[in-house]
């Protein structure tokens, strides 16, 4: 249903100040449809600039990532309550890029997201197979032992699942409705088998020409924008693709 509809958008390793003001004044003129939830998640140097101006325009502010301790003696990372502080809603956990370039295992996922609860932040668990996995037809096994790390979470914890095929992101070539639409219902299938009823974003090159036609996908209630969510105009364009 439409008011579960969220789009967000993960900046990924990119942005400064100056491009970030520039994608601020390009929203004025860009002005999101009610019934849809906006997000951006851009990087940890621009939360606390970013926080008040885009709550004005009804934008929720996330995090790429946390670490599961409350303080301490962890040069270079930050906390659930840091995240908090800065105006966070959201944190995006297990994405694929921290699962394979920084070794994330389904286990850290885990922690981070209990952590992440504790202060009050809704994860964006991001699950999703390889090129590999998908032709040797391995898809729905691997997203169900990514899944397997809610088997013991409350059916009431604030969540959302990202179902990004990794062999999608960054690469002009998203998954087919049909594909979508498969995947998307097993996930569904495998959430509320564990007790779960959330919210499942697509996400893998969503771009202004396709989304209307991934946003109408049955099963899907959103998308996790990358590369097209750097610019406002592209952003708003899916935004109102998914009203
Ligand atoms: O978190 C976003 C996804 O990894 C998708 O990235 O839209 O650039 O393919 P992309």
């Amino acid at each position: 249903s439409s008011n579960r509809c969220l789009i967000a958008g993960n900046w990924k390793m990119n942005g400064i100040l100056e491009e970030a003001l520039e994608f601020l004044s390009e929203l004025e003129a860009n002005p999101a449809p009610e019934h849809v939830e906006v997000a951006l998640m851009p990087p940890f140097t621009l939360l606390h600039s970013l926080s008040k101006p885009l709550d004005e325009k009804g934008v929720r502010l996330g995090a790429q990532n946390v670490y599961y301790e409350p303080k301490g003696a962890f040069t270079g990372s930050t906390s659930p309550m840091m995240l908090r502080d800065a105006g966070c809603h959201y944190v995006i956990l297990g994405h694929s890029e921290r699962r394979d370039i920084m070794g994330e295992t389904n286990a850290v996922v885990r922690h981070k997201m209990d952590a992440a609860w504790s202060a009050g932040l809704e994860p964006i668990l991001c699950i999703g197979e390889h090129l590999e996995e998908r032709e040797s037809g391995r898809t729905n096994e691997v997203l169900k032992s990514q899944l397997a790390i809610l088997a013991d979470v409350d059916a009431d914890a604030a969540l959302t699942i990202a179902y990004e095929p990794v062999w999608a992101i960054g690469t002009g070539r998203t998954a087919s409705p049909e594909q979508v639409t498969e995947t998307h219902a097993f996930i569904h299938q495998e959430l509320q088998r564990l007790g779960h009823d959330c919210r499942v974003l697509y996400g893998g090159s969503v771009n202004p020409g396709n989304a209307e036609a991934l946003m109408r996908c049955p099963g899907v209630e959103g998308a996790l924008v990358g590369g097209a969510s750097l610019k406002a105009d592209s952003f708003m364009q899916i935004v109102k693709a998914a009203a």
